[in-house]
């Protein structure tokens, strides 16, 4: 039997919920993970284990047939979390604990030892699960913060097994990471990997300080020597899949009138009542790390400065509801709301609204129709890890029109220097960055992506997968070498 792939996220690419008295409803699940490794997962010889996305008080056997069918379809092992790990794993140590530290929000992140407690537990049940799995010379690929001490179990109780471990957030340098008390355990959980990849360059850094200055190994260049094998980090910029967007946005243009969608119609008739007004786009899951209330109060400025804009520019917000059990995602719901009603009450004429706000999850067809109307996209998160919204706005841009406003907090500015890089905290540059797009020349637009465009097409996803497994394959002969000597 061929050998498989065994990918471990927290969450799977599909998202089951029960609706109506015992309805499954089954829907993609949204996240630069989900979205990227769902491709990879496609056309690969994987088998995909995550949360099911409900907990087990919620399953009666019924159900339970029904989600296995479900993920059994789409390569995938479901696992139920009690609602205790899950408030306990999820909602608390993953992200009230890691997620703001890891994107430098100290002020938000709590240290509590139940959270912890629970956190273990429920890597070890992801652990057994991929045991459980596991067939000689099956691969095992890791993924995100979540699951940071997976490796290392599995690792313990398969020492021979190859392990490949992806952290999509950024990894923070050593002084904000020191302060973490559990801070040798998630080190010596991920060292359970043969290869660790980040994002950028500066992640694995970060990294590599860590475990030499909190657990004392060598490090070299890429390299970690532990007692009997070493380990590998590297980065790898993901990237998207480039031509499903391209595709998606040359066949939104090929659509008769009636074959639009309500929202594109929308969309052109505000074009029609107010030519020569430009739209910006945002597309972010509502968290605090994406900059959202600072883009508001930015646009804001912009308004106020540039008044000649006014009614001829219109700010189109898509925010995503996300992780809305943990206290600071419910503030910043209630700051946008107040923020968004103040300057559209603020600035709003008979016929012009300056900002549309939608808070909801969109299918992907209404992503093209918003991607392929924006003249301008306005990305502002104050931390990153990549932000894969960024790419897929410039893969949709399929005649080359179009500007991007991207912040330097982004993993994602690394690779789009034509793009307009700003500082998220900079609202006089962001103002001027918009001025700048709104009056730039659509031959310089043309121009700055049609660079971006061929470095996004050289670096897709499936490059980025391959360049992982590679990587991932490479171990192995450092690990027999080491072995005989
Ligand atoms: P993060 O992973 O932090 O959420 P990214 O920008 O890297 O941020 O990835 C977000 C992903 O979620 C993108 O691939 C985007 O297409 C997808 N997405 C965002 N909004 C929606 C939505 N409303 N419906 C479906 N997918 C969405
Ligand atoms: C980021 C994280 C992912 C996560 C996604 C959505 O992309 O890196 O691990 O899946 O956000 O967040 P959620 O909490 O809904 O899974």
């Amino acid at each position: 039997m061929k050998n498989k792939t065994i990918i471990v996220s927290n969450r799977l690419p599909l998202q089951i919920s029960i609706e109506n008295d015992n309805d499954v409803k089954i829907s993609p699940s949204v996240g630069g993970l989900a979205t990227g490794m769902k491709s990879v997962h496609q056309e690969g010889d994987s088998l995909w284990i995550g949360w099911s996305g409900l907990t087990e008080e919620e399953v009666n056997p019924e159900i339970q047939k029904e989600i296995n069918t479900a993920a059994e379809q789409e390569k995938c092992l479901a696992i139920n979390l009690t609602e205790q790990e899950l408030d306990d794993y999820y909602y608390g140590f993953s992200n009230r604990t890691i997620w703001p530290l890891f994107h430098y929000f100290m002020e938000y992140t709590k240290f509590d030892e139940e959270q912890w407690k629970g956190y273990k537990k429920v890597n070890e049940k992801f652990a057994e699960k991929i045991i459980e799995n596991l067939e000689d010379g099956d691969t095992v690929w890791i993924h995100d913060y979540q699951l940071l001490l997976v490796p290392g179990m599995v690792k313990e109780s398969k020492p021979n097994v190859t392990i490949g471990f992806f952290l999509h957030i950024p990894f923070p340098s050593y002084e904000v990471f020191r302060t973490l008390p559990w801070r040798e355990s998630l080190l010596k959980g991920m060292l359970g990997a043969d290869l660790l990849g980040f994002h950028t360059y500066d992640y694995e850094r970060h990294f590599l300080s860590s475990v030499s200055r909190i657990l004392r190994h060598e490090t070299q260049f890429n390299e970690i020597t532990l007692k009997n094998r070493i380990v590998k980090v590297d980065s790898f910029p993901m990237g998207i899949d480039y031509e499903k967007f391209e595709q998606a946005a040359l066949e939104h243009f090929e659509k008769t009138q009636d074959q639009k969608s309500e929202l594109q119609a929308r969309l052109d008739q505000h074009l029609e009542t107010s030519p020569g007004s430009k739209m910006i786009l945002s597309i972010d899951r509502l968290d605090y790390t994406k900059g959202i209330a600072n883009r508001i109060r930015a646009f804001e400025h912009f308004l106020e400065k540039y008044p000649q804009f006014k009614e001829k520019v219109r700010l189109i917000m898509l925010a995503v509801p996300s992780r809305s059990n943990v206290p600071q995602y419910q503030k910043l719901k209630r700051e946008i709301d107040e923020l968004v009603g103040r300057i559209n009450g603020k600035f709003s004429t008979v016929s012009w609204t300056p900002i549309w706000y939608f808070y909801r999850s969109m299918p992907f067809d209404n992503l093209i129709d918003l991607y392929t109307s924006s003249d301008i996209a306005l990305l502002t998160p104050r931390r990153d890890g990549m932000n894969l919204v960024a790419k897929e706005y410039i893969a949709t841009r399929t005649d080359l029109s179009g500007v991007l406003i991207l912040s330097e907090m982004a993993g994602a500015a690394h690779e789009m220097n034509e793009a307009l890089i700003i500082n998220p905290n900079n609202y006089d540059q962001i103002a001027d960055a918009l001025k700048q797009a709104f009056e730039m020349p659509l031959k310089e637009q043309k121009a700055r992506n049609k660079i971006i465009q061929r470095r996004l097409k050289r670096y897709g996803i499936k490059k980025w997968a391959d360049e992982f497994m590679k990587a991932l394959e490479g171990t192995k002969v450092n690990h027999i070498s080491k072995k005989a000597t």
